[in-house]
């Protein structure tokens, strides 16, 4: 049975009303103003309302703004007087499912009555599971085993409902997209896209005009107003990629956009303001940055209000045997082949290795052992890993000289962080010679 609650201030309407539609088959209770209709929701459950929008005390609308937003709440009609129409319009904008003008046809009643009742069902179940969706998507996509990123997990449902900045850094692949992502995600701003910008890949004139949008004519190429993406990402969250590579200029308009919310289009003298929350990403050291004048100590500042740094993966080495069965699930499914697991040999050299591209080389060489492998479960040749990780003692194969000057210059290299004159000094062999070197073993 329908339940429904009549809210009217005029004792004849509440009488009617209920005479009316407990004869249709409803079950009807009433109150007479907004804090008596609010007593009765608590005591019990209604699936419709018929709100009455002028009455003394809690009017219509200030109950329904008392009831927004609740996907449990009951599903709104207005029955207004005809000179309140206008009011009806707000009424809907406040998330009234429907409004009739007083006085009322019984039937017109009743159809509304049932199609509102089903609207509120199924309203129900998306914003269900919508909401179940955002948790799952959230929790499992999040591999943390080891200690430093339980702790980030932490970290991040702390401060994901709040609207303060975050910097997160750390090496290339380590996931600091993930985590903003994650972030975004815990937040009660994931209704709005996440918007994000690299700021790595753009003239300063383009990222200016992406983020903060640019008026006709501002620049010779700018044949028409546009948009900035702070006013795409109105109300949600803006994620600024590669920050450490935002040209100077810029990152004073971004600090004071950051302080005030205010911002201006390039070409414009008007001001604007928004609601954005920024996330910032580097893998970059900042502070080394700042220190030689390329990046704001200010803007540094305003944006570390909370720094998530992520370790490399050689770090954390708990983190991966979750991460190999994590995307070993991901790619059987998706390249539709039942792989049953990971040989014993396999998991200690991939516990062994040094991950200098950090978890995305690991989801790359999990994802090509998932295609390469043909014996139900991986083995260490299906992966593409430096031989020298494979201690002869496991595989019985010796590395050769070649496996092991390639592992050799590959961990030089780390070690200089790619620097390869840097890495020529340290083997002792011109950087003609290292590059032969790289690219006979296909380094990159
Ligand atoms: N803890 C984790 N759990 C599951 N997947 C992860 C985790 N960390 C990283 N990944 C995955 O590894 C890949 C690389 O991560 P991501 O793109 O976030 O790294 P990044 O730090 O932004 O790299 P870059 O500095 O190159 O931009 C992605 O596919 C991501 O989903
Ligand atoms: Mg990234």
């Amino acid at each position: 049975m329908i339940r429904i609650l009549v809210v009217d201030d005029e004792e004849p309407i509440r009488r009617l009303l209920k005479k009316e539609l407990t004869r249709k088959g409803f079950s009807v209770e009433a109150a007479s103003d907004g804090e008596g209709a609010l007593g009765l929701i608590k005591e019990s459950i209604f699936d419709v309302i018929l709100l009455d929008i002028v009455m003394p005390g809690i009017n219509g609308i200030g109950l329904m703004k008392k009831l927004h937003y609740d996907p449990s709440s009951p599903v709104i009609i207005v029955l207004t007087g005809k000179a309140t129409v206008e009011t009806a319009v707000e009424a809907m904008k406040h998330g009234a499912y429907d409004y009739l003008t007083k006085p009322y046809k019984l039937d017109e009643l009743v159809i509304v009555i049932n199609r509102a009742y089903e609207y509120g069902k199924l309203s129900m179940k998306t914003q269900l599971l919508q909401q179940e969706l955002l948790r799952v998507e959230s929790t499992s996509e999040f591999i943390s085993n080891s200690p430093q990123m339980k702790s980030i997990m932490g970290l991040i449902r702390k401060i994901a409902p709040t609207d303060s900045a975050v910097l997160i850094q750390g090496e290339s692949g380590t996931g600091k997209e993930l985590v903003a992502n994650t972030i975004w995600h815990n937040s009660g701003r994931n209704r709005t896209p996440l918007i994000a910008l690299n700021c790595a890949t753009l003239s300063e004139n383009l990222i200016e005009s992406e983020i903060f949008g640019h008026e006709k004519g501002s620049f010779t190429s700018a044949y028409q107003t546009k948009h900035g993406i702070v006013e795409v990402a109105d109300k949600g969250t803006l994620f600024l990629d590669e920050i450490g590579e935002m040209p100077l200029g810029l990152q004073a308009k971004l600090l004071r956009f950051l302080d005030s919310g205010e911002f201006r289009r390039l070409g414009s003298n008007r001001t604007l303001n928004v609601d954005v929350r920024v996330l910032a990403a580097t893998n970059k050291n900042l502070l080394e940055r700042v220190k030689a004048g390329a990046f704001r100590e200010d803007l540094y500042y305003r944006l570390n209000v909370i720094n998530i740094t992520i370790p490399p993966l050689r770090e954390r080495r708990e983190d991966i045997s979750g991460l190999t069965s994590y995307f070993m699930d991901k790619y059987s499914r998706k390249l539709s082949k039942s792989v049953a697991g990971v040989s014993p040999d396999a998991i200690e050299a991939l516990g062994r290795y040094d991950w200098p591209g950090n978890v995305r080389e690991l989801e790359n060489v999990i994802e090509r052992a998932v295609i390469l492998c043909d014996a139900g479960s991986i083995s260490v040749e299906d992966l593409s890993i430096p031989a020298l990780s494979f201690s002869p003692d496991v595989t019985g194969r010796q590395p050769s000289l070649e496996d092991m000057e390639r592992d050799y210059i590959l961990k030089v290299l780390n070690g200089a962080r790619g620097n390869q004159s840097k890495a020529s000094q340290i083997l002792g062999i011109d950087r003609k010679t290292l590059y032969h070197k790289l690219k006979k073993y296909g380094i990159n």
